[in-house]
C-alpha cells in the first residue's frame, strides 16, 4: 500500500475528524449553491415527474444527517420524528413528493442547518473508532457521500428545469493531445475487485476478492458525440436489429431517435445544456444515454459492453505490480489535472483529456466525465454483508439495475473511486451516463 492509501488506513483521529469535516463542509457548500440559485418557488415545484422537487432532497439531506449521526453515532432523541416518514425514500415515488406536507424551503434549510450545527459538536467529541461504524469516521463519510450523491441528483433535476440557466461554471481544460489508439488490450488473468481496505468504501463495494478475467480490448476514451451520430446516421434507432427487444419497445412507444435533450434543427444536431442550447460537440463523450441505446450502439460497432469487472480491472489493475490501484492513476486521491470531477464544470471534457488521469495501460477518463454503463446486473460481491443497513444497496441487487462505473462531472471525488459502484434501470436516461466499448481477445 501506498503513502496515501496507507495513511487514510492509519490516520489518528485528528487526522480523521478534520478529514470529516472537510468532506461535509464540502458537501453542504455544494447543497447551498445547487439550492440557492433559484427562487424558493422553484424548490418546491416539480421539474420532472423523476425527480424530486429540491427541497425535498434539502430536507432529506438533513433527515439522513440526523438518524445516522445524530441518533445513531450520539445516540441522542431524534429532533422530529414526525417528518422521518416523509423523507423516508422508500415510502413515497418521486412523483408523489410535491403532494406531500414537506418542510417549507424556510424550514427546510433551518432543519439541515441545526442538524449540522449539532453534529460538528459531535464529530468534535466522537472517538474515531470503537466500533464499526465508527471505524476511520465511517459514518461521517457514509452521509458525506450520501449529501453529495443528492447533490449530483439534484444538479439532475437542474439540467431538466426549463428556463434559462441558473447554474453556470467553466468549461473543462484543454489538453493538446496526440492521436490516441482506439482501444487498449488488458491481458487476461486474476485480478483483485472491491475492496476491504478503502475506510469509507460503501458496502456493495467490499470486500475484496479475486476474480478471473480473460484478455479484452476496451475503448481508449468513451464514445464521443461524434461517434454516436455515425451511429444515428446509420440508422440506429431505426434497425431493430442492433436493439435488446426492451430497448427496442422503449424507443418505439417515446419515439426516442437521439440521446436525451437533443434536437434537431436544419439538418444540425443541438442539445440544450443546463439552460443553454448549443451545437452538439463531437469530440465530447456522449451523455444521457439509456443502456439501451449503450447497448445498440456496441453491437453495431460489432462491439459489446465491458463487464463491470472487466471495468475495473481496465482501471485499478497494475500489470507490473499485479496489484489493484485506488484510481486508474495511483493511489493519490483525485486533483483538477486527473479527473473531471465535482460540478467543477457542468458537461465533460473533450475525449482524450486527462493524460495524467490515464491507467497504467493508457486507457483515459475512466474516472469523472461521464458514468460509464456495464454490461453486468448489480449484484453482491462474495461475502458481501449489508452495512449499516440494507436499503443503501442490498434490496437493490438482482437484474432490475445495470452498474455504472467511473463517476460523472457532477459527482464529487468523496463519492467516487476506482471500486465505487452506481447503479440504476436500463432505461434511465436523464442521468449523466455515457459508456464505452469492449471486446473479447480470443476473438482475434
Ligand atoms: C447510488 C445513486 C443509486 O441516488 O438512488 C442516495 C444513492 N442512496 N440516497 C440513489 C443514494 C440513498 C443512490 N445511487
Ligand atoms: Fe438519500
Amino acid at each position: 500500500m501506498t503513502a496515501a492509501a496507507g495513511d487514510r488506513a492509519t490516520a489518528d483521529p485528528e487526522a480523521l475528524r478534520a478529514r470529516a469535516l472537510e468532506a461535509l463542509t464540502a458537501a453542504r457548500t455544494r447543497t447551498g449553491l445547487l439550492t440557492g440559485c433559484v427562487e424558493d418557488g422553484e424548490l418546491v415545484a416539480q421539474h420532472s415527474p423523476l425527480m424530486s422537487p429540491l427541497v425535498w432532497d434539502l430536507a432529506h439531506i438533513g433527515n439522513q444527517e440526523e438518524q445516522w449521526l445524530w441518533r445513531e453515532v450520539a445516540g441522542r432523541e431524534a429532533l422530529r420524528p414526525e417528518i422521518d416518514p416523509l423523507y423516508d425514500a422508500f415510502a413515497h415515488p418521486r412523483a408523489d413528493r410535491p403532494s406531500l406536507p414537506l418542510l417549507s424551503p424556510a424550514e427546510a434549510r433551518a432543519y439541515a442547518a441545526d442538524v449540522r450545527t449539532r453534529v460538528l459538536d459531535v464529530l468534535a467529541g466522537t472517538r474515531m473508532g470503537g466500533r464499526p461504524l465508527l471505524d476511520a469516521g465511517f459514518a461521517f463519510g457514509m452521509i458525506a457521500q450520501h449529501e453529495q450523491q443528492h447533490d449530483e441528483t439534484m444538479l439532475i433535476t437542474h439540467q431538466l428545469r426549463k428556463g434559462p440557466a441558473a447554474l453556470t461554471a467553466p468549461p473543462p481544460p484543454v489538453h493538446p493531445s496526440g492521436p490516441l489508439p482506439a482501444e487498449v488490450l488488458v491481458p487476461g488473468g486474476p485480478f483483485t475487485m472491491g475492496t476491504s481496505d478503502e475506510p469509507w468504501a460503501l458496502d456493495n463495494e467490499r470486500p475484496a476478492h479475486t476474480r478471473a478475467v480473460p484478455a479484452f480490448h476496451i475503448d481508449t476514451v468513451p464514445v464521443t458525440n461524434g461517434a454516436f451520430l455515425a451511429f444515428m446516421a446509420d440508422g440506429g434507432y431505426t434497425e431493430r436489429r442492433w436493439w435488446r427487444p426492451e430497448g427496442w419497445a422503449q424507443i418505439r412507444e417515446h419515439g426516442i431517435v437521439a440521446p436525451l435533450f437533443w434536437r434537431q434543427e436544419a439538418g444540425r444536431w443541438l442539445r440544450r445544456r443546463f439552460g443553454e442550447t448549443e451545437p452538439v460537440p463531437e469530440d465530447e463523450p456522449v451523455v444521457h444515454v439509456s443502456w439501451y441505446e449503450a447497448d445498440a450502439y456496441a453491437r453495431w460497432a460489432g462491439r459489446r459492453l465491458p463487464t463491470e469487472a472487466e471495468w475495473e480491472k481496465a482501471a485499478r489493475h497494475d500489470p507490473v505490480t499485479g496489484r489493484s490501484r485506488r484510481y486508474p492513476w495511483g493511489d493519490a486521491d483525485p486533483g483538477a489535472d486527473r479527473a473531471n470531477l465535482g460540478q467543477r464544470h457542468l458537461r465533460p471534457a473533450r475525449a482524450g483529456s486527462y493524460p495524467a488521469g490515464a491507467s497504467p495501460l493508457g486507457v483515459r477518463q475512466l474516472i469523472g466525465d461521464v458514468w460509464e454503463w456495464t454490461a453486468s446486473d448489480f449484484t453482491a460481491y462474495p461475502g458481501f454483508r449489508a452495512f449499516p443497513y440494507k436499503e443503501y444497496s442490498e434490496v437493490f441487487f438482482g437484474s432490475d439495475h445495470k452498474v455504472l462505473r467511473g463517476g460523472s462531472f457532477a459527482v464529487d471525488a468523496v463519492a467516487c473511486r476506482g471500486t465505487f459502484r452506481n447503479w440504476d434501470y436500463p432505461v434511465r436516461r436523464q442521468i449523466f451516463a455515457g459508456f464505452r466499448t469492449a471486446r473479447s481477445a480470443e476473438l482475434d
